[in-house]
């Protein structure tokens, strides 16, 4: 007999339709708690266009401490059209980018794994997607969206506008190590992606991730330029295992994954630093289909599994959430953005609760 142990997980649903599948998120991880040997106590903090609503900033301090004070985030989305004249300051994102300086989240892991009940769903062809199990390794707390100077000087009519791409060693270090370890435990293979034929920080990028890549000759490095990269995830995906990459081009490359699983929903991310992670699915508010039931809950239930395998150490867990997911799709079951697969259409609420229904069998046979 394994003793409860408690976890206190931060609930950040913020906005759009994070809250819908938060909701579903937290169903699952209610759902597993019991098999797991946990004893869940959850906190809801404010995060983004929602705190901006009540409290006037996008990441209140009380909603830092709570993530502090946890073992595990789970975060649905930020942002939305009805902030977007905001100053930068007073943005949802700003709350986002808030909470990963914050927290030190230097490391984001973004897994892309194509499912095969979803292999139509692609507007790449079957055999161009089949078989495509990568993880970007997304730098998070430096480069571009952090770089100073920035800002817009100037007279009205004549104005410039600036950003600075600015990588310490041991910002590039600490993120290639991370790449390399988890190399190791996959197929082990890195692919470092910069653009170093024209930005010196990418030089200095491109050298220390060779340096550092001699702690680890059992895993093989190649580099690629990052437009050739972006080229090479539409044209060839199969052939990346660890794609690592800093801020500003990991944000970019990372879209490309929806293409390849047949839509940004099922996509789940974690990021890492030296305290509690945080996990949030990698589409965004999705103002379009806010309150209607039509999110896809992957990649918020993916984020549960991946809390489950890093934070908590129970690859188990994770496991058997992968697998109710795939069951659900392989009944034939999806939601509105997943259509191409050939299955039926269903809401946030009832994908989430079949997902449950798999998870509840799947104990009993424990
Ligand atoms: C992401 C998002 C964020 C980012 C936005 C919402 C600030 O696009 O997590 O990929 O640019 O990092
Ligand atoms: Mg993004």
């Amino acid at each position: 007999m394994t003793e409860s142990s408690q976890k206190k997980i931060c609930i950040l649903a913020g906005d759009g339709i994070g809250p819908e599948v938060t909701r579903a998120a937290i169903a699952i991880l209610e759902s597993v708690a019991d098999t797991a040997g946990f004893d869940l106590q959850m906190s809801h903090g404010a995060i983004g266009g929602e705190a901006l609503d009540r409290f006037g900033v996008p990441l209140p301090d009380e909603t830092l401490q709570m993530c502090l004070t946890s073992d595990a985030i789970l975060l649905g989305a930020v942002g939305g059209p009805r902030w977007d004249s905001n100053p930068p300051e007073l943005r949802p994102e700003k709350g986002l980018l808030g909470v990963r300086k914050g927290l030190g989240l230097y490391g984001n892991l973004r897994p892309v794994r194509q499912m095969p009940a979803l292999l139509k769903c692609s507007t790449l062809k079957p055999e161009v997607v089949s078989g495509v199990d990568l993880v970007v390794v997304r730098e998070l707390t430096g480069g571009l969206y952090f770089g100073e100077p920035r800002g817009i000087s100037g007279a009205r009519g004549a104005e410039s506008g600036f950003n600075t791409m600015v990588y310490q060693r041991r910002e590039i270090d600490r993120i290639a190590r991370k790449a390399f370890e988890l190399a190791r435990i996959r197929r082990k293979r890195v692919t470092s992606v910069d653009k170093a034929n024209v930005l010196e920080v990418s030089r200095l990028w491109r050298q220390v991730v060779s340096e550092v890549h001699r702690d680890y000759p059992d895993v093989e490095l190649n580099h690629q330029y990052v437009d050739n990269c972006a080229m090479q995830m539409v044209l060839r995906p199969a052939q990346f295992d660890v794609i690592l990459t800093e801020n500003t081009f990991g944000d970019i490359l990372s879209d490309i994954g929806g293409v390849l699983t047949g839509s940004i929903g099922t996509l789940p991310s974690a990021s890492l630093g030296d305290g509690p992670a945080l996990y949030e699915p990698v589409h965004g508010s999705a103002p379009d289909i806010v309150g209607k039931n039509l999110a896809n809950p992957i990649g918020a239930i993916g984020c549960v599994a991946m809390m489950f395998e890093i934070t908590f150490g129970r690859a188990d867990i994770a496991r058997l959430i992968d697998k109710a997911v795939e069951q659900v799709l392989a009944d034939g079951y999806c939601t509105s953005d997943l259509t191409g697969s050939g299955g039926k259409p269903v809401g946030t609420t009832e994908f989430a609760s079949r997902v449950q229904d798999y998870l509840a069998s799947a104990v009993k046979g424990v």
